[in-house]
């Protein structure tokens, strides 16, 4: 066993007399049971309450284990072998020297929600009526269908009609209970969820999500739906520097339960070559701890905090009201999703597509692209 040991050096808290580690990372980083899901290893931690300014008070180092008391009254534990190896990593940006993005003109942005049109279910297998609630998605990032029967038929119908169900670690189709444990995501409680965009920790995120309810009884529980790239043509107003280098730092996420490790990482606003905002990605739950890079740490920590705190503004969030027979689809690589706390029980069907399929269905009903 390594032989550490832990300091505060002017304020910050040194490994081995050797590695100074950043003070408000750590603290946002941290193995104990309150900071961190121990089989999940989805983050607990409300990363955007943590002061900037935090400063460890007290050091404690058990064999290879250490505990860190805060300035805001926390302790926070951490695993010092796991701990020297992530804070010695470095990253830097990639180099990209324009700091904008364009948006297509044909895509309405909605800073605050637009008033929810319901689409009768019988649209899904109307040919010409389809293309509506197709250009409806296009054009708002969401689509939203009433009175479908219950059961898999609709919702695999819906996939159909964008591609097919994307096979995944959840299945093709999968139930959403509340309570349910087989696997072990925070969707499956009852607490508010946090805006979020789906796959984080997928190379090749889901393009579409599509939600049927089933049961529910109780009350709360809506969707929450944030229009993204309005957030974030918003949030590059607002701090272009910061927008900036959040199109080219690369965020780590990833799922664990027993048998899986999946693990990916891209950028939380991604622009293509041309320079065409295509994708943003953000799930804190899922966030792989954070490489520090050399001279960036704040920088990076602050930019991530403030793009969280423009698009989860509760002004921008347009929430859907669930019934049985009700159905969502919605852009994965264009609004966040969230949900708000409820009571009672709750069974959703749930499903994926992949987005070259939801961009190939705007091509051939002739939507622009
Ligand atoms: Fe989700």
């Amino acid at each position: 066993m390594a032989d550490h040991s832990a300091s505060i050096v002017d304020g910050c808290v040194v490994l081995d007399r050797d590695l100074a580690v950043p003070s408000r990372w750590l603290r946002d980083h941290g193995d104990d049971a309150g900071s961190l899901n121990p089989v999940s290893k989805q983050r607990l931690t409300d990363t955007f309450a943590i002061d900037r300014d935090i400063a460890p008070l007290a050091v404690a180092l058990d064999r290879d284990w250490l505990d860190v008391d805060w300035s805001d009254g926390a302790r926070t534990g951490h695993d010092v072998a796991a701990l020297r190896k992530l804070a010695s990593s470095r990253r830097r940006p990639a180099v990209r020297s324009d700091a904008g993005f364009t948006i297509p003109p044909e895509l309405e942005l909605w800073g605050e929600p637009p008033a929810v049109t319901w689409f009768d279910a019988e649209v899904i297998e109307d040919d010409d009526r389809w293309v509506d609630a197709l250009s409806h998605l296009r054009t708002f990032g969401w689509v939203a269908f009433d009175g479908a029967a219950l059961g898999e038929t609709p919702t695999r119908k819906l996939a159909a009609r964008i591609g097919y169900p994307r096979n995944s670690i959840f299945g093709d189709l999968w139930e959403m209970k509340s309570g349910a444990t087989e696997h072990m995501d925070s969707a499956y409680e009852t607490f508010a969820l946090d805006v979020h965009t789906d796959g984080t920790y997928s190379h090749d995120a889901p393009g579409t999500i599509l939600f049927a309810q089933q049961i529910r009884t109780g009350d709360g529980g809506d969707s929450v739906l944030i229009d993204g790239f309005a957030a974030a043509r918003d949030f590059r107003a607002a701090n272009p520097e910061a927008a900036h280098l959040l199109t080219r730092f690369a965020i780590r996420a990833h799922y664990i339960e027993p048998g899986v490790h999946l693990l990916a990482e891209r950028p939380p606003i991604r622009v293509d070559e041309d320079g065409k905002l295509v994708q943003l990605s953000f799930n804190n739950y899922d966030r792989a701890p954070l490489l520090p890079a050399d001279g960036l740490v704040d920088e990076v920590i602050d930019a991530y905090n403030d793009f969280r705190a423009v698009f989860s503004d509760p002004a921008r969030a347009l929430r859907h009201d669930w019934k049985p027979g009700r159905i969502l689809v919605f852009d994965n690589w264009r609004c966040f999703h969230g949900r708000t706390a409820f009571t009672g029980s709750r069974t959703f069907l749930g499903c994926y597509t992949n987005h070259e399929d939801l961009e190939g269905a705007y091509r051939v009903a002739g939507l622009t692209l």
